[in-house]
């Protein structure tokens, strides 16, 4: 068949090209947006007299055809139509006859794949936005249980402070949430109706962008015909957010690895997220989590791909920018299927609370409790450092812990220490003691739990 673009040529497009330029392998993607945005245009082409109101129920009628027959498998994308753009026209002109080829009217393949990319995008941005949000529920959830679970917190990767797991967990908690303000903000840059723009100059034809907005649930158009399809930042800004969110599930991954270890031992993964060694037969692998850390690097690169892709085009238009379509696919599948998987693996594993308390008691987590302890007593806060730091090398070279000294022993390094230093430096009471607003204190925990439940319930409402 030849091309919808072919007057000007000679000669058929060498075939070894046509497989080159072509994109309808994976823009076929797009088909509903492309066919929901066709039909938008055909509806305004009528109601502004640029075609006739029957011709404009043609096209719709036709339209909404192509899109059953989509949807219902019976139709075969061909190359040689190159992309989803010219594969919908030409089924819709097999259909329709010559009305058919009034579709296009006052519209480039350059606004038009502007116009699917970004409902593309808004749709995604939602449903990420709502996986985010049951992954914040089920860390909420599993926080509850988990207020009194006390862990060492740690920095340098060596045990530092006493905290709960409720409050490890809430710390992605906000990380997840911050995710999913990220990618509200960037759905309201997203969210502006780009038809009209043309091929990269507007067009003579009076259309009524605005309808063509309202009848696709844009709030808003765009104001620059060339911006309007030169423009992917929208999709830039996504994977950025995407590989953020990619960031946090990974550092938490690496933590339930470790967690997991038989050196940690404070988690154990359930079977069905775990796998086995073809080889050694009592190992049980955390594959998932280290698969999503994994992937964590195609996310990135996928961000890389489209700024690499964008950074040196003149305006407007550049075929480069086809380029942007696998990537920015690639990155919402990979983002998704990880949300999905990652949340199923931490409802289902089993906490070992008595091996994080017992881990917390060890490696002087309360060393700083004791410091405080000095400093409530009068001592300036370096001076009280220095003293624990001794008290401390003398509980190493003895192989005891801060608890197991006695008050005469105490009494060398600080006359002013009394009976109840034991109390301050009790592991529970190290973590009670920590009440500040966002501490790990239970009370603390209780308001910051209450402070996401209320943010996941005004979100929902919101995100639209
Ligand atoms: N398949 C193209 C893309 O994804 C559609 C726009 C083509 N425009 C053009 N002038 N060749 O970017």
């Amino acid at each position: 068949m030849s091309k919808l673009w072919s007057g000007r040529f000679q000669k058929e497009t060498d075939c070894l090209v046509e497989d080159f330029h072509s994109s309808i392998s994976f823009d076929k993607r797009l088909y509903k947006y492309d066919i929901k945005g066709s039909i938008a245009h055909a509806q305004m082409l009528g109601r502004t007299g640029i075609i006739s109101a029957a011709e404009s129920e043609e096209l719709v009628r036709g339209l909404e055809e192509v899109l059953s027959d989509i949807d219902g498998g019976r139709v075969e994308f061909t190359v040689s139509a190159e992309d989803i753009h010219m594969n919908v026209e030409q089924l819709l002109t097999a259909k329709v006859g010559e009305v058919g080829k009034k579709l296009h009217t006052a519209r480039s393949r350059n606004d038009q794949v502007a116009l699917d990319i970004r409902m593309y995008v808004k749709d995604e941005i939602d449903q990420v936005g709502a996986l985010l949000r049951q992954l914040q529920a089920d860390l909420l959830s599993l926080a509850e249980k988990h207020m009194d679970t006390v862990m060492p917190g740690y920095t340098h990767l060596q045990r530092a402070q006493p905290v709960t797991f409720a409050h490890h967990l809430l710390a992605y908690c906000q990380m997840f949430g911050r995710d999913e303000a990220r990618l509200r903000d960037c759905r309201r840059r997203t969210d502006e109706m780009p038809l009209g723009a043309g091929a990269l100059a507007g067009t003579t034809f009076p259309l009524d962008r605005e309808f063509v907005a309202d009848q696709l649930g844009f709030s808003s158009i765009t104001w620059n015909s060339l911006d309007a399809v030169s423009d992917r930042d929208f999709a830039v800004e996504f994977t950025a957010a995407a590989s953020l969110i990619m960031v946090h599930l990974s550092r938490f991954c690496e933590e339930i690895i470790l967690w997991s270890t038989a050196e940690f031992d404070f988690i154990e993964l359930d079977d069905a997220y775990s796998t086995g060694s073809s080889m050694m037969p009592q190992k049980k692998n955390p594959d998932v989590a280290e698969l999503i850390r994994g992937k964590s690097g195609r996310v990135f690169g996928d961000l890389q791909a489209l700024l690499t892709m964008l950074k040196g085009l003149p305006l407007a238009y550049n075929k480069d920018m086809q380029e942007d379509k696998e990537s920015l696919f690639d990155a919402v599948d990979t983002v998704k299927k990880c949300l999905l998987v990652f949340g199923r693996m931490i409802n289902t594993m089993r906490v070992k609370k008595d091996n994080m308390a017992a881990a917390a008691k060890g490696g002087f987590t309360c060393a700083t409790d004791l410091a405080d302890y000095l400093v409530r007593k009068g001592v300036p806060f370096r001076e009280a450092h220095a003293v624990v730091g001794k008290a401390v090398f003398y509980c190493l070279e003895q192989a005891r812990n801060l608890e197991q000294l006695s008050l005469e022993e105490y009494k060398k390094f600080s006359p002013l220490v009394e009976e109840d230093v034991y109390e301050a430096i009790n592991i529970k009471c190290c973590v009670e003691a920590r009440r500040l607003t966002g501490g790990p204190a239970a009370k603390a925990v209780i308001d910051a739990i209450d402070k996401i439940r209320q943010r996941l319930a005004g979100g929902k409402a919101s995100s639209r």
